[in-house]
């Protein structure tokens, strides 16, 4: 049992639809890995530092946060995905020490005035933190509540003053095969990378994270900093960023070149898109008995509905 939570019970039932799914995954993924060697190109140096348990002060409270009960600390932080720590749920809680996320720095390229390395705190920095309480819809069909800490991405891309040429937005996962235990495997390619259109980058729901529950960010959560798009599945928040790179031409993604028809580029949840191994109409909130109805745009419509105005999100899924 991966979960320490009070309602084991509720918690056994529903894991059973969970492995089943995740274990379909896990198949299609052994089937697609490629025989290529894992990449052995060489990954920045951290010194052997672990993350201290520090809480942040003064965090504003934000009006886009949901008022959905919240997933205790033990699920958020005890049942993960993060492939670079390992395949099952409770794998990154167990490796988390593997990565080394002290110092931090972010390398920031392509499309903008401001190309540069930047140091965590400077590349953060003079940015409020903020508490973003949102829903969080994995493609697997479970669903979490998450107090998330973090800035705003918009304002954070605007000082690098992004060139008209700037349309998507690529970001990568530290590459550090020697230390990382699942990028021994090529279960993926490495690093793991995402992509956003400029636009969703921009939109005020867009964040960065750097902690949750208050305190910084366990490292099987994405330590230091993660994306987080609440809008679409969770595959798109990358963990552990460490380029940030803006580009005229939509960036392959890692989930996508694994499987171009299971995991699209948008990948707004989308209860209408079934994945075409499972439905997409319900899923388990963790720590709940019942399936719940998923909402398009994981609830979200309102806010970001209009940026796929006129797209047809059965094509662009
Ligand atoms: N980022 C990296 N680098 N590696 C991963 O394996 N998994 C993704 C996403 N970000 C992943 C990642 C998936 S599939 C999900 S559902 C979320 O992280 C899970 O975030 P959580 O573990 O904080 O709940």
């Amino acid at each position: 049992m991966l979960l320490n939570t009070s309602k084991q019970t509720d918690l056994k039932e529903s894991d059973i639809t969970d492995q089943a799914i995740y274990r379909d995954r896990r198949k299609f993924l052994q089937k697609s890995a490629s025989l290529t060697a894992v990449s052995m190109a060489p990954s920045f140096l951290w010194p052997t530092i672990v993350s201290a348990d520090i809480s942040f002060e003064n965090i504003i409270k934000s009006d886009f946060s949901t008022k959905d009960e919240l997933t205790p600390i033990d699920a958020v932080a005890g049942y993960n995905n993060f492939y670079e720590l390992g395949l099952d749920k409770g794998d990154p809680k167990r490796n988390a020490h593997h990565l080394k996320v002290k110092p931090w720095n972010v390398l920031v390229s392509g499309e903008c005035e401001e190309t540069g390395e930047y140091a965590l705190e400077d590349f953060i920095s003079p940015a409020k933190l903020e508490e973003r309480i949102y829903r969080l819809r994995c493609v697997e069909a479970w669903s979490m509540v998450v107090p998330w800490v973090g800035v705003e991405l918009g304002p954070i891309l605007k000082r690098f003053k992004p060139t008209s040429k700037a349309k998507y937005v690529e970001f990568k996962t530290i590459l550090d095969p020697e230390n990382l235990p699942g990028q021994k495997r090529q279960v993926l390619e490495w690093p793991y990378r995402e992509g956003l259109r400029i636009d969703e980058a921009m939109h005020p729901l867009t964040i960065l994270a750097v902690g949750l529950y208050g305190k910084e960010l366990p490292n099987q959560n994405g330590a230091p900093l993660r994306l987080v798009v609440p809008w679409k599945y969770g595959f798109k928040s990358i963990k552990s960023i460490v380029s940030i790179n803006f580009l005229e031409e939509q960036p392959p993604t890692s989930w996508n070149i694994a499987g171009p028809r299971e995991y699209g580029f948008y990948s707004n949840v989308n209860p209408d898109v079934d994945h075409p191994r499972w439905s997409q109409k319900r899923e388990r909130r963790i720590g709940e008995f019942l399936k719940r109805e998923t909402l398009p745009f994981n609830g979200y419509a309102d806010e970001v509905a209009s940026l796929y105005s006129g797209m047809d999100l059965k094509e662009n899924f």
